[in-house]
């Protein structure tokens, strides 16, 4: 349960007469000033272009994620790349910790002033000392107010501080930038309406014990939420990655049943990435169906398809799915590949090295045609893959499209043809 003050409305009806005097006008559009938004480039390539294109002025930007992802440390090398003033303002390690994770980086931002402190007016009164051209705060979780009865954390806290940075970044025009925590079942810590009020979430997420952390917008209201950042962790901090597809299928091991590559485009830019099926039958009676990078909803709606449509008696087997290098991928596009794997490891036949797939896999078995698909092939021949599996539907013709052979099938049946013969 939450108090709640609620501001006594004026007793004269916003509407009357005699208010309309000082009361807003409607403007036409057109007249309204544009008013070019300067967005301030952040010196990281891949969190850039999540943001679509920078840190817009007045922003109040909000960073979710586990424990432990790199919150901290992509916030920390903002601030030592930016080159201008900057608060770091951390409720969560001291100044000397935060020091020696800069050292840890190995970047020196001379502009990049630091503050351990969990006051949200101790903040906020820094900030005013300051100046900033960026504020960021780690983490909305442990920002308090002394005036609140309520402890750090909760929810009466946190909307009251994230209130606080949202008046600040609108009335100094400096973008502000929160760290919010992540409960385990994956959603921010903390009320709902945090989300409502900021104008950017962005959430990092990826396993910590594997290659690639992804940064994307949940909500962005200065661009697209279709972007992907995608980082490596290393000794040194988080370096973008320029080449994931290379560096994902450079591990790919030959000649080994379960395998296939397909291309799903997270954002603007095609990826290959490898699925690793394996088909065994069930040592207990009810079979299992595991997924890591993909969801098990998909694939068991894509099992009951190979099932239905082609007779693979697939009901008594354990179906183990794995998106390798952590990558977590929601685009359909990746359906024909997990169908190939599957099958091919319940035949145990691999798939060529060359092949790659990119189409969605219907109810009824047809393969349903993608966007973006002629991007997607030339990816593909960049990476050396000589072959790529789409839909009929998608309109292209079989042939060699740059270099590439373009293979369209319409059902799961004529790639079954196509693979196993
Ligand atoms: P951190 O940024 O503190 O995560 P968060 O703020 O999201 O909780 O750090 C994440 C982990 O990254 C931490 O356990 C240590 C590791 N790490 C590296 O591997 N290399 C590095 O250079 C740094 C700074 C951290
Ligand atoms: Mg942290």
């Amino acid at each position: 349960m939450v108090e709640e003050v609620i501001e006594r409305e004026s007793p004269t009806a916003a509407w009357s007469s005699t208010g309309s005097a000082t009361g807003s006008k409607a403007l036409p559009l057109a007249d309204v000033d544009r008013h070019a938004e300067a967005r301030k480039p952040t010196g990281d390539r891949e969190l850039d272009r999540v943001l679509g294109g920078g840190l817009v002025p007045g922003s109040l930007v909000l960073l979710g994620g586990e424990p432990g992802i790199g919150k901290s440390t992509l916030l920390l090398q903002v601030a030592l790349l930016l080159g201008e003033k900057v608060l770091y303002a951390s409720g969560e390690e001291s100044a000397q910790q935060i020091r020696m994770r800069a050292e840890r980086v190995g970047l020196n931002g001379p502009g990049c002033h630091v503050l351990s402190e969990v006051s949200t007016a101790k903040i906020l009164q820094a900030a005013e000392h300051l100046q900033p051209d960026v504020l960021i705060v780690d983490s909305i979780q442990t920002a308090h107010n002394p005036q609140l009865d309520s402890a750090a954390g909760s929810v009466s806290q946190i909307r009251e501080a994230a209130a606080e940075f949202l008046r600040y970044a609108k009335a100094r025009h400096v973008p502000v930038i929160l760290v919010g925590h992540i409960t385990k079942d994956g959603h921010l810590a903390g009320p709902k309406v945090l989300e409502h009020m900021v104008d950017v979430v962005l959430q990092f997420e990826g396993d910590r014990h594997h290659l690639f952390r992804m940064l994307r917008a949940l909500k962005n209201r200065f661009g697209s939420t279709q972007e992907l950042g995608i980082y490596q962790m290393d000794g040194q901090g988080l370096k973008g990655v320029a080449n994931p597809s290379g560096l994902l299928l450079g591990q790919r091991e030959e000649g080994l049943s379960g395998s296939a590559v397909g291309i799903p485009s997270e954002g603007m830019q095609p990826l290959l990435v490898e699925v690793q099926a394996l088909v065994s039958s069930a040592v207990y009676g009810t079979p299992q169906r595991s997924c890591t990078g993909f969801d098990t909803r998909r694939l068991n709606m894509l099992l009951a398809v190979l099932e239905k449509r082609c007779g693979f008696r697939l009901g008594a087997k354990d179906v183990f799915l794995n998106v390798t290098g952590g990558l977590r991928v929601e685009d359909p596009a990746l359906d024909l590949a997990v169908c190939a794997a599957i099958l091919s490891s319940n035949s145990d036949i691999p798939i060529a090295q060359g092949m790659a797939f990119a189409a969605e896999v219907g109810l009824g078995g047809e393969i349903r045609p993608v966007h973006r698909l002629e991007q997607r092939i030339n990816e593909a021949g960049k990476l050396g893959f000589d072959t790529v599996f789409c839909a009929k539907q998608s309109g292209v013709k079989a042939g060699k499209v740059n270099g590439v052979n373009v293979v369209p099938v319409k059902r799961m049946e004529d790639l079954v043809g196509a693979l196993f013969g």
